[in-house]
């Protein structure tokens, strides 16, 4: 059997930083949505695990989180089978877009199905919830609330939309940004509310208007830049603005195909800009062969 499997870049619409656990992550409340920028990874069985990346910038060795996701899934099933991964890298790394955690959930899925697992949702999610924080929204995607450290998914009705990302030339580790945060002393703000309030009534205007990320103030400190874009992209048709995960990709909501296209153009004269669409899920199986 080979599988090509997308998997989708995140963005967080709202980002609500509740406090700090005992465990050392901090307790989120974030409206999260995939978008279409996807990378692309094809899996077929092989005795050992192996991982190939198209960007010489990442290892495939085992501190990858393609391999520690699949270390992970052998461990609690006790199956010793392997799997031969090609990894298409397009979602920017250290980008606040989920990129990593996006391709361990389709490792994941993927090998549920190659190796013959019938694991469910919950139990894939389990998993990858051990490797990192946004793997399980990254399965499920979609819309969705997500609480806790990122395992508590409370899914939402789809809305159709188009987006700008814009990637600025800097990378922000998540770390580094919580950090920054509780030594800020800030206070975290109530987004997220808000926004719901706005998708449920589905206005699209309103939840541009609501977008809110308790991360940007220390970016934006560390990274003015990050300012500059968000004023670029309101300059350039956007409803709203703001900021993905610890950044520094930021984002802005369009009102339409034809205003997302005309805004892309302007962008691209400055920026490393990505036209996209909100999408329905978080993988996407699209080529199966079995022999
Ligand atoms: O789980 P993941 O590896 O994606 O998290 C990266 C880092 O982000 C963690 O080491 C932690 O510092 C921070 N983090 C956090 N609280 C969360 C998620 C991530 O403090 N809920």
């Amino acid at each position: 059997m080979h599988l090509k499997i997308k998997a989708y870049a995140k963005i967080n619409l709202s980002l609500d930083i509740l406090g700090l656990r005992p465990d050392g992550y901090h307790e989120l409340r974030s409206l999260m949505q995939s978008v279409s920028l996807a990378d692309e990874l094809l899996m077929q069985p092989a005795p050992e695990l192996s991982l190939a990346i198209d960007n010489s910038d990442l290892s495939g060795g085992e501190d990858n989180i393609v391999i520690k996701c699949l270390r992970q899934l052998q461990r609690e099933t006790g199956t010793d089978k392997g799997a031969e991964v090609a990894l298409r890298k397009i979602i920017p790394l250290a980008a606040g877009l989920a990129g990593g955690s996006a391709d361990g959930a389709a490792a994941l899925a993927g090998a549920n199905q190659l190796w013959g697992l019938d694991m469910s949702l919950e139990e894939l999610s389990c998993a990858g919830a051990r490797v990192g924080s946004d793997i399980p929204f990254c399965l499920r995607g979609g819309a969705a609330v997500v609480g806790g450290r990122g395992e508590l998914l409370e899914p939402l009705a789809p809305l159709d939309f188009w987006l700008l990302l814009v990637k600025p030339p800097v990378s922000i580790a998540t770390a580094w940004a919580y950090h920054a945060f509780d030594a800020a002393g800030a206070p975290s703000g109530q987004g997220t509310e808000r926004l719901l309030s706005c998708w449920r009534k589905r206005d699209l205007q309103g939840i541009a208007g609501a977008l809110a990320n308790d991360l940007l103030p220390v970016a934006r400190a560390a990274y003015p830049e990050i300012g500059c874009i968000l004023d670029d992209i309101a300059g350039a048709g956007a409803l709203g603005a703001s900021m993905s995960g610890s950044g520094p990709t930021c984002f802005g909501i369009m009102p339409d195909r034809e205003r997302a296209i005309s805004g892309c153009h302007l962008l691209a004269e400055k920026y490393q800009v990505y036209l996209c669409r909100a999408v329905r899920q978080g993988i996407e199986v699209i080529k199966e062969d079995v022999k």
